[in-house]
């Protein structure tokens, strides 16, 4: 290394250098904290190719100061950083801004436990992690031990992973061990046995990816919807013709799209009734919100008898990326899937035993526990509650406008909606064109940058413009307790002014 180019800062941490670390630091949290109260979504929009230009550089031979790396970082990166903290970004919702997680994130980082061992690894963490879960599992009505029996890591009920799509997979994987016990070890034979049963076109694509990654194959069933949620009776037909074959039938409570949440309680009784063996699996990414207030949980009901449970708390609770969770009816059910090792998870209490494909796993829950311990019952009830009353109310703006159309009953935070252009008759729809109009809308919208709804592909499973038919509409979504009225009617105004000119030819 040349004379002259080392610098404190590519020193080891120390004593000496605390201080310096610490305005460091400061420096950077107040950068991220600005970042997520700009109100706009993003600085700068450029086109992807110019953005892999602009950013891949080649690896520094000599060593640089932090300082120089968060200026470069705020000159060049931040500004083409999506702010979904934004009340203009309403087509999701992952705020990851909820103060109490945040301050739980940091420490997370700081304290570096590892969550695969409980006696040296992560000696209190691995109990918070248990904690987290057990507020979770009482969240949407499951039983927990007493603290006294809790004897191994079995004993807790779920698995911290890093979202939806990870606890989906180990409930997949949790299906095919209850279908043929001892897969884990003999391999899968005759993959047919191990199909699973979801609604046709509103699923989301994780359990169907779980069972290829796990493999399975594509073994996927699937069955006709009315309103977006199962058609009892093709359910009822599905099971009976595939008796034997099925392993696992999937819900959602609160799906991608719409987050209609299905019914549980009559999807449970004609799956029991078709045969007691199938694992039933609840993705509640989005439904668990529900469970937060006595108004709300109605709309769960049943979900407590789903032999397991996705919960998604960077979704619904503002918890930064990445913390997801698996919950399971019978805690023992998890032995199925775990994996031992003497060389750092031995202990009965070690985490790492659950987690198939993670090792090394961060205190993701401190952030989940923060939140919980800061909010309570109560707090969480509020947040929830104004959420849906918020999608109402953006419904309700949606309906006061000739030119725009909703596809669906709210039943949570999303509201779906489409423009219908001027010269299109709404009693005879011209689909092609309805959805030229919201594709283009969409794209001028993410060029734009300055306001943000979701858009994808929505069977009209109510039959509002033509039933059966794939529209691609815009979505709103009132995750972020900062929209206020201003946002919902500024997208909206946004949205008609878009409309009009693809109506005038020029969008
Ligand atoms: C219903 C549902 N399940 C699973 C997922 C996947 O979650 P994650 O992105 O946390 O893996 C999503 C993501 O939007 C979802 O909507």
């Amino acid at each position: 290394m040349p004379p002259g180019t080392t610098t404190d800062q590519t020193r080891p941490f120390a004593a000496q250098s605390r201080d310096e670390t610490a305005e460091l630091l400061t420096k950077a949290v107040n950068l991220g904290l600005d970042f997520k109260l700009q109100p706009e979504v993003f600085l700068e929009r450029i086109p992807s190719v110019e953005a892999r230009d602009r950013l891949i550089s080649s690896f520094p031979v000599n060593p640089g100061t932090v300082e120089d790396a968060l200026a470069e970082f705020a000159e060049t990166m931040l500004p083409l950083c999506k702010n979904e903290a934004s009340p203009q970004f309403l087509g999701f919702g992952d705020t990851g801004d909820d103060v109490g997680a945040l301050t739980g994130g940091v420490l997370a980082l700081l304290t570096q436990q590892n969550l695969i061992n409980q006696s040296f690894d992560s000696p209190s963490a691995t109990f918070i992690e248990a904690t987290a879960l057990r507020w979770l599992r009482e969240l949407i009505g499951y039983t927990n031990p007493q603290v006294e029996d809790l004897k191994t890591v079995l004993d807790f009920g779920g698995v911290i992973t890093h979202g939806g799509t990870m606890s989906n997979s180990l409930a997949m994987m949790l299906a095919r061990e209850h279908k043929v016990p001892g897969t884990m070890e003999t391999g899968v034979r005759d993959p047919g046995r191990f199909s699973i049963v979801v609604p046709r076109d509103i699923g989301h694509y994780s359990v169907k990816s779980a069972l290829k990654w796990i493999g399975l194959g594509y073994q996927v069933i699937e069955v006709d919807t009315e309103g977006f949620r199962y058609d009892l009776k093709a359910l009822e037909r599905a099971l009976r013709e595939h008796e034997g074959r099925i392993m696992s039938v999937v819900v959602y409570a609160g799906d991608s799209r719409t987050q209609t949440v299905d019914d549980l309680r009559g999807v449970r009784d004609v799956v029991r009734a078709a045969d007691e063996r199938i694992w039933l699996h609840a993705d509640a990414c989005w439904g668990l919100m529900c469970s937060f207030s006595d108004r709300l949980c109605g709309k769960i009901a049943g979900i407590e008898d789903y032999d397991s449970v996705t919960v998604d708390p960077h979704k619904v609770m503002a918890v930064p990326h990445s913390l997801g969770a698996l919950l399971v009816r019978d805690p023992a059910s998890l032995k199925a899937i775990s994996s031992h090792s003497g060389l750092i998870m031995g202990d009965d209490f070690d985490c790492g035993q659950v987690t198939p494909f993670i090792g090394t796993k961060a205190w993701l829950s401190l952030k989940l526990w923060m939140m919980m311990r800061t909010h309570g019952r109560s707090g969480l009830a509020k947040l929830a509650e104004d959420r849906v009353d918020k999608a109402l109310r953006f419904a309700d703006l949606v309906d006061s406008h000739d030119r725009l159309i909703r596809l669906h009953t709210v039943d949570m935070m999303a509201v779906t909606f489409m423009y219908i252009p001027a010269d299109v008759d709404v009693t005879a729809p011209d689909i092609e064109r309805i959805n030229e109009a919201n594709l283009r809308i969409h794209e001028r919208m993410l060029a734009d940058g300055t306001w943000h709804l979701h858009h994808f592909g929505l069977p009209d499973d109510d039959g509002v413009l033509k039933y059966g038919v794939t529209l691609y509409p815009l979505r709103f979504m009132a995750a972020n307790p900062r929209i206020e009225e201003h946002h919902m009617t500024g997208v909206l105004d946004y949205i008609l002014e878009l409309g009009a000119t693809f109506d005038e030819g020029s969008l």
